[in-house]
């Protein structure tokens, strides 16, 4: 009996940290920062804000595994096809805020 209730903790743990990705709390962008201060936001509640459709923002995740951080493709100067970072981030996070008349879209709101 006991071995079998270990079996299902197990499995529940199984379920519950392996095979739901979702990224880290709250994530700090600061690899750039030359001009401005780095954005902190609340990556989990964004997360669930979007119904756990990581791809709104991690357009080229496939879905298997974890995301790769934005900066394996898009840089602080342009690398590649991949658009310059900070047009990355202005288009992907201001651009949701002023579609949804919600969430930061001044300068200082978002680097504090
Ligand atoms: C919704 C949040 C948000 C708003 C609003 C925003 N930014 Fe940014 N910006 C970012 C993020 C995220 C980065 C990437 C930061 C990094 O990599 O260090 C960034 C990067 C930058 C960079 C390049 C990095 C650097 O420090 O040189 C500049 C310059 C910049 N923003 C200027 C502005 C200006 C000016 C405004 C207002 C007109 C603004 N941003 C509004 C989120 C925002
Ligand atoms: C609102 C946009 C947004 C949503 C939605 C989002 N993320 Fe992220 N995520 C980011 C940004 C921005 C970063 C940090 C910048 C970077 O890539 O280094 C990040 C970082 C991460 C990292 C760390 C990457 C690394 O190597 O440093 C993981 C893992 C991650 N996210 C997973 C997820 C998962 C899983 C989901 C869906 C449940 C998700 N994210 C939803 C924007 C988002
Ligand atoms: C595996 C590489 C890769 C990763 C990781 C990646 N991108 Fe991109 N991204 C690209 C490439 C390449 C393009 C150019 C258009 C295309 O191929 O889709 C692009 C285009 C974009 C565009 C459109 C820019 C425009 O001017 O229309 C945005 C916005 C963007 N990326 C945001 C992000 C954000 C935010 C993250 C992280 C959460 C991220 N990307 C992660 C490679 C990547
Ligand atoms: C899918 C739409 C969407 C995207 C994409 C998005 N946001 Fe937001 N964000 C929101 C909404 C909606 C709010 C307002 C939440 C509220 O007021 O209840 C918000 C609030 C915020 C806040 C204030 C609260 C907090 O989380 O700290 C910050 C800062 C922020 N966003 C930064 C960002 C950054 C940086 C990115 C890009 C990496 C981003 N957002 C991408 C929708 C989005």
């Amino acid at each position: 009996m006991r071995k079998v209730l270990g079996m299902v903790v197990a499995a529940v743990f199984f379920v519950g940290t392996v095979a739901v990705a979702s990224g880290p709390k709250t994530v700090t962008i600061d690899k750039c920062k030359k001009r401005k201060a780095a954005v902190t936001f609340n990556h989990e509640a964004h997360s669930k804000r979007v119904n756990g459709k990581c791809n709104t923002c991690h357009h080229k995740w496939d879905g298997k595994g974890e995301p790769h951080s934005c900066f394996k493709c898009h840089g602080c100067k342009k690398k590649g096809n991949a658009p310059k970072a900070m047009k990355a981030f202005h288009k992907t996070c201001k651009g949701c805020h002023k579609k949804m008349h919600k969430g930061p879209t001044k300068c200082k709101e978002c680097h504090k």
